[in-house]
């Protein structure tokens, strides 16, 4: 099968070029940026690259792909706390971004787009913080309300145009290929990194939170079968491991990895962030046959033994 995959110089992009490489699918990657990662440029160059802006219709029109693939888009503006500094460019990049993908894709021919959603989108539910793709949405931050314009978007200029879709809404996503310098992107990244390289763990927000981790390699393989699916288009689906961890268990594994007793300071946290919320995965587990397997514990243990050997 001929893929295409937004962002594929990110995190979530490189993964998924690799899988699909891996299975033998030919790979289309665009990205604004060639990734200075030496582990993304190793999978990129096994792709057909594209230096593209998504946001310039102009630059997209120069990529050449053939019909009937299928497209994971990946790109865009991925930062809560981003949203609020530079909210133009986060509409640009998530929903400007999103209006030319679908032109592009009718005029490519492109079958389907999978869409590298949030469980941002969601309302907040104290009450009932294990979410359902029928539960609210009322989004709180930047970011979540251009991620939801993004879906709202798919679901009715697709269809319009006769292009199959399919929305995952991911929950916190981590694991080899992160970028552990960046401050902005991936609980999980920026923790691990911060214990290993300092004295003090500066932690943004409430220690009370609880968030549903999933490991890389479970996310890519829901990915990967919804992309080869051929009945359940249209649809959106929980992405996550279906369970619960707060900051302070969270703290105690990731010590318990490193080796390190860890001295936590709380700072001020990031506008719209919620107090917890983990998925509900039944939706994705009847329909596609998917399953996560890799719990935190281990998935965090490989990540640790990846960020060591992969230094720069
Ligand atoms: N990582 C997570 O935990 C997580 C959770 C939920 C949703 N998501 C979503 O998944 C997607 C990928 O996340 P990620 O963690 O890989 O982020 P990432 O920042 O590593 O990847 C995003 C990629 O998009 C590219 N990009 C940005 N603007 C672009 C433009 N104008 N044109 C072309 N490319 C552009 C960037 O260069 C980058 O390589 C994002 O949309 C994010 O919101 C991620």
């Amino acid at each position: 099968m001929n893929i295409i995959v937004t962002g594929g110089s990110g995190f979530l992009g490189c993964n998924l070029a690799k899988k699909f490489l891996s299975k033998g699918h030919h790979v289309t990657t665009l990205d604004i940026n060639v990734s200075k990662y030496k582990f993304r440029k190793e999978i990129l160059k096994k792709t057909k690259f594209f230096k593209t802006n998504i946001t310039s219709i102009e630059s997209l029109k120069k990529v050449k792909v053939k019909p009937n693939s299928v497209l994971l888009h990946c790109a865009g503006q991925p930062s809560a706390a981003l949203s609020f500094k530079n909210p133009q460019d986060d509409l640009k990049k998530n929903i400007l971004g999103m209006i030319n993908i679908i032109n592009f894709a009718s005029m490519k021919k492109i079958k389907k787009i999978v869409f590298a959603s949030s469980f941002n989108v969601y309302q907040e539910n104290k009450l009932t913080p294990k979410l359902k793709e029928t539960s609210n949405c009322d989004p709180k931050s930047l970011l979540s309300i251009s991620k939801f314009a993004a879906e709202n978007y798919l679901k009715i200029y697709a269809s319009h145009l006769n292009i199959k879709w399919n929305i995952l809404r991911m929950f916190n996503v981590y694991g080899p290929g992160q970028d552990p310098n960046n401050p902005n992107l991936g609980m999980i990244s920026i923790f691990l990194n911060m214990a290993k390289n300092n004295p003090t763990l500066n932690v943004k927000g409430s220690l009370k939170r609880f968030r549903d981790f999933i490991y890389i390699d479970d996310v890519v393989e829901a990915w990967y079968k919804i992309a080869l699916d051929k009945k359940n288009f249209n649809k959106i689906y929980n992405l996550g491991s279906g369970s619960k961890v707060t900051l302070i268990q969270l703290f105690k594994i990731i010590s318990d990895t490193i080796n390190k007793k860890l001295n936590i300071k709380v700072r001020k946290g990031t506008p719209g962030d919620f107090l917890g919320c983990y998925s509900d995965i039944s939706k994705i587990k009847k329909d596609l046959k998917f399953f996560p397997k890799t719990n935190l514990k281990i998935g965090l243990k490989k990540f640790d033994i990846w960020l060591d050997e992969n230094k720069k």
